[in-house]
This record gives structure tokens, sequence and C-alpha cells, in this order.
């Protein structure tokens, strides 16, 4: 048996035969067929790339299938369970789990860059009070991107190393600014004396104490939500770092592209929809009423279905016993029984069962961030915070392989033929 696929192109009856190799062909080698000298040669159509792998990768895997994800083949319920958001940051990074001292260094040097110049902060005031804290989020990143001038050397691994730390450590420091400055609060400066989370926590939520003592609950609640969203191989957001990174755009520009493709309520977005969704539900009642709706293509279950996993996403699992400890100590979410409720109704519905559309990451986790005192339109940032990591993965990555070029897809033509410029009194 041979590793190759035999493809008869029935417009000309010849024969061609194209390599399989990881199950995947090559999409070059469809160009070689051709019905003349003049065709261009068969392309692969795929919208939305469905069916179309873009790179080879060592970070993530995920089989949508049986629900399963790992990080460089460590277990997302294991890493959750036992490892620490920094410590997971230096696996999707470097490969391998940190030795004592290698964790150590890693520590001080995202801890030691957690202070963004004073200057940005002026970035920060031209914006309206109520602006989305994602559009400031991606405006805040590209603009440390004018004052890194330096890191456009891309191919050099050191300074892509020194920029890497530097947007890790700064990415809670521009959140929590985004945070405060739509409640008009004066900006915490970081307390390297805490952990990674609870830094983020004081410089979003100190007020007058001399000292931030995060809760060591949601302290470690929110450490386990950044591990389960530190990647998620090719999603649109990765994508977007990569496409925009592969025509070695500096990585705070790449990052800002990032950001604005995790923004949409189809992906990142989508925590902040589920919460809007559940306030109007409003009752337990509502919910079949809801569902039906859904059913008929008014509308989407937000926080339901993924592209990937055609089983329960293994994050909403963690998820959703991590709800439980959070409201232990902030109270039971009210919108939790609604929660639960269309969960039970969806997972039981010929709908939902035959297009295998099971809670994703975002079910959840609106709920929790909502217990923890956060507004909706900050849960995406949330989400950004962590998966800030896979994408400098994704995009470091991206660089080192050999076989990638600048993305450039091509596209099927089907526009007006040529026509003659008609002047504007013959139109
Ligand atoms: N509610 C109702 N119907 C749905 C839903 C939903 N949430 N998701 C998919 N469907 C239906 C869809 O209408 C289609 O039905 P039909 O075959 O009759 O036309 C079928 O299921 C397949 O859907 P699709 O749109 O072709 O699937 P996709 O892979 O293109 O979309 C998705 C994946 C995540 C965009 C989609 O499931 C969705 O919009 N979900 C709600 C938004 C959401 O929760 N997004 C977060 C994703 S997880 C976090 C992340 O990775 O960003």
């Amino acid at each position: 048996m041979s590793d190759t696929l035999s493809i008869k192109d029935n417009r000309t009856g010849k024969e061609y035969e194209v390599p399989i190799s990881d199950g995947t062909i090559p999409a070059s080698a469809l160009r070689k067929i051709k019905v003349d000298a003049e065709d261009f040669g068969l392309m692969a159509y795929d919208p939305g790339l469905k069916n179309t792998a873009s790179c080879r990768s060592k970070i993530t895997l995920i089989d949508g299938d049986k629900g399963i994800l790992r990080y460089r083949g460590y277990p997302i319920e294991q890493l959750a369970e036992q490892s620490t958001f920094v410590e997971v940051a230096y696996l999707l990074l470097h490969g391998e789990l940190p030795n004592k001292p290698q964790l150590d260094k890693w520590t001080h040097e995202i801890t030691v860059h957690t202070y963004v110049h004073q200057f940005l902060i002026k970035g920060m005031e031209g914006f309206k009070w109520d602006a989305h804290a994602m559009g400031k989020m991606t405006s805040m990143l590209a603009t440390l991107s004018t004052f890194y001038n330096d890191s456009k050397k891309v191919r050099d691994p050191e300074v892509r190393r020194e920029h890497i730390i530097k947007i890790i450590a700064k990415m809670p420091t521009l959140a929590a600014w985004c945070f405060r400055h739509a409640l008009g609060r004066p900006y915490i400066y970081p307390d390297n004396s805490l952990s990674y989370v609870g830094n983020f926590l004081n410089m979003l939520f100190r007020m007058s104490e001399p000292k931030y003592e995060p809760n060591p609950v949601l302290e470690r609640a929110l450490d386990v939500l950044f591990i389960l969203h530190a990647d998620h191989e090719q999603n649109c957001s990765a994508t977007a770092a990569r496409n925009v990174g592969s025509a070695e755009t500096d990585p705070y520009c790449s990052l800002a592209a990032a950001n604005a493709a995790l923004y949409g309520p189809l992906h990142g977005g989508a925590n902040e929809a589920v919460l809007r969704m559940l306030r109007e539900i409003g009752d337990v009642k509502n919910v079949g009423s809801f569902i039906e709706d859904c059913k008929s293509g008014g509308r989407r279950l937000m926080g339901f279905g993924h592209r990937v996993y055609k089983n329960y996403d293994p994050r909403a699992r963690i998820i959703k016993g991590l709800a439980h400890e959070v409201f232990q100590v902030t109270g039971k979410n009210p919108l939790l029984d609604i929660a639960l409720e269309l969960e039970k109704i969806a997972l039981d519905d010929e709908y939902f069962v035959s297009r295998k559309l099971y809670p994703n990451v975002d079910f959840y986790s609106g709920l929790i961030y909502q217990s923890m005192g956060f507004p909706v339109e900050f849960f995406p940032v949330l989400f950004a915070i962590p998966r800030a990591c896979g994408w400098l993965a994704q995009w470091q990555e991206m660089l080192e392989d050999p076989e990638q070029k600048i993305a450039r897809p091509r596209q099927v033509y089907v526009g007006a033929d040529l026509r003659d410029y008609k002047p504007l009194d013959a139109r």
C-alpha cells in the first residue's frame, strides 16, 4: 500500500498521483491537474478553512470527537489540577515543563516587566468612558508596538524572547487599566510581591487599603481559568496572529490583530454573549421557548457548539466544577439555574444531539466572572490575557517553521467580466 492518492480528472481522462503525509495532501500538488496548458490548475475551495491544515504544530492537541485537549502532550485536566498559569505559559512557549531554577527565572522575568510606561496612560485617557474594553485592549497592544521599535526584529530569537516576556507581563496591567478607566478609578501600580493572578486582582480591585490581599479561592479559580484559556490550536484569533505575523509584523501588532479576532461574539466574545442571553431569558420558565427559538434558526444558543469539539468541551466540564467553588465565596449566581436548565434541555434535544452541539468553554465562565465582580464587556479581556500566551507560542512556531510563507490564500473570482469604463454622464 503506498501513501498516495490517485485522482482521475474526468474532464480530460488523465490520472494523477498525489502524496499523502500525516493524513493530508499538499494543496499545491493539485495545481498540476489542468484541462490545458493555459489552465491555472486545480485549487482546493474551503471557505472558513473547515478542512484545511495550514501548519504543522507541536503546541496543542484537540481531539474534538473524544473531547480531548492537551498542551504539549499534557492533559488539560492534569494541568488545571496541578499547574499554574505561569508554568503553563512556559510549557506552551518552550515545549517542556520548567525545572525549579527555570521556573524561578521565568516567574522573575515576567514579574519585573509588569510595569507599563506612564506615557501610555495618555492613550487610555483618549478613550470615551464607555468604550468597550476589547477595543481599548486592541489599541493598547498596537500602541505598545510604537513604544518598542526593536520588536520589529522578529527573526532574532533573543528579541522575540524579550518581547514575549514583556507581553505576558504587561497584559494584566493593560487589562486593569481598561477596567479602571471605565469605572473612573485611579490606576493601581503592580504589586510584584503577589502572584501573576494575585497582582492582576490587586490592579483591578484595590481601593484605599495599603496592601491588597487576594482571596485564595478566587485567585486560584482565575489561575485555573487562565490555564484553560491559554491556547486552543488554530482558532480564529491564533490564525489571525499567524497570518498577520507571517508578514513579519511585530508581535504587538500581530497580537492586536489576534485580539480583534477574539473580540467577535462567535469567538471569545461568546462569554459576554452568554451572559447577555441568560439575562434576557430571565427565568427558568422561559428556557423552553428560548430553545425553540434557537431550533427554528431565529438565534443561536450562545456557549454551545464548536468547530472542533463534537463532544463536551473538556474545559466546560472543569469550569462547571470551578463555578461551585467560586459560588461558595461569592454566593450563588442566580443565572446558574437558567444555565443548568438550558444545558439539561439542550443535551436531551434531537436538534442539538444530532448536530453534536455541547457546552463550550464560554458557557459557564461568564457566570464565574460575573460573580467575581466583572462587568460583561470585560469578559473577553479575561480570555485575552491568558490567550496572549497561546498566540505568542503560535506566532513563534510560525516564524521558526521553514515551510511557512506569508499567508496569501487564493480566490475563485465570480465577479463581472471585462467591461469598459463609462464616464459619469453616460451611466
Ligand atoms: N445554537 C443553535 N444552533 C447551532 C449552534 C448554536 N450555538 N451552533 C451551531 N448550530 C447549528 C447551525 O445552525 C448548523 O445547523 P444546520 O446544519 O441545520 O444548518 C449546525 O449547527 C452547524 O453549525 P455551523 O455554524 O456550521 O458550525 P461552525 O463550526 O461553523 O460554528 C460556532 C461553530 C462555535 C461558531 C457555532 O457553534 C456557534 O456560533 N456557537 C455559538 C457561539 C459560541 O458559543 N462561540 C464560542 C466558541 S468556543 C470559544 C472559542 O473557541 O472561541
